[in-house]
């Protein structure tokens, strides 16, 4: 059945491209946030293993959402690795040691790109291609990860 939400089918093809690659940033980062939660190691072990479980739940669900936001534009969500490590603008190593503050650094840096991708997004999505409640989304999702980010930098000082 054709999605007739008044978008053109052109800008619900291009605004759906892009959250492709958003969906591949945030299961990137859910990876990674695994591993840091599985290898961290150090004397903060425990509230740290504990504060990245809540994180990459967190992804998860954050990788849900917007695969969804592409079904409800009619197109289907790129759901494989290889596509995710294909459209990701992050990479999936986490780089310079187990300990909590060099993990918490990667993973800052990761939310911090997500941020800038997600808010160069925004007024396109709006403007654009006419889509207000995909700009919406988006807009929700990125504050999410800036207080995400916030939390990261606070354990950094
Ligand atoms: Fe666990």
């Amino acid at each position: 059945m054709k999605t007739s939400i008044g978008i053109s089918d052109a800008n619900r093809k291009t605004v759906a491209e892009q959250l492709s690659k958003i969906l591949a940033d945030e299961f990137v980062l859910y990876a990674k946030t695994l591993n840091a939660h599985w290898n961290l190691e150090g004397p903060d072990f425990h509230s740290v293993h504990l504060y990245f479980e809540e994180l990459y739940e967190q992804s998860e669900e954050f990788s849900d959402s917007v695969a969804e936001r592409i079904r409800q534009l009619g197109h289907y969500a790129p759901a494989s690795l290889k596509n995710f490590l294909a459209l990701t603008h992050l990479t999936e190593e986490l780089t310079g040691g187990t300990g909590s503050q060099n993990l918490i650094k990667n993973l800052l840096a990761d939310h911090e790109t997500i941020i800038e991708f997600i808010r160069g997004n925004i007024k396109e999505f709006d403007e654009a291609h006419k889509d207000a409640g995909t700009a919406d989304f988006i807009t929700g999702l990125m504050e999410k990860h800036e207080k995400t980010a916030w939390m990261l930098r606070a354990h950094l000082k």
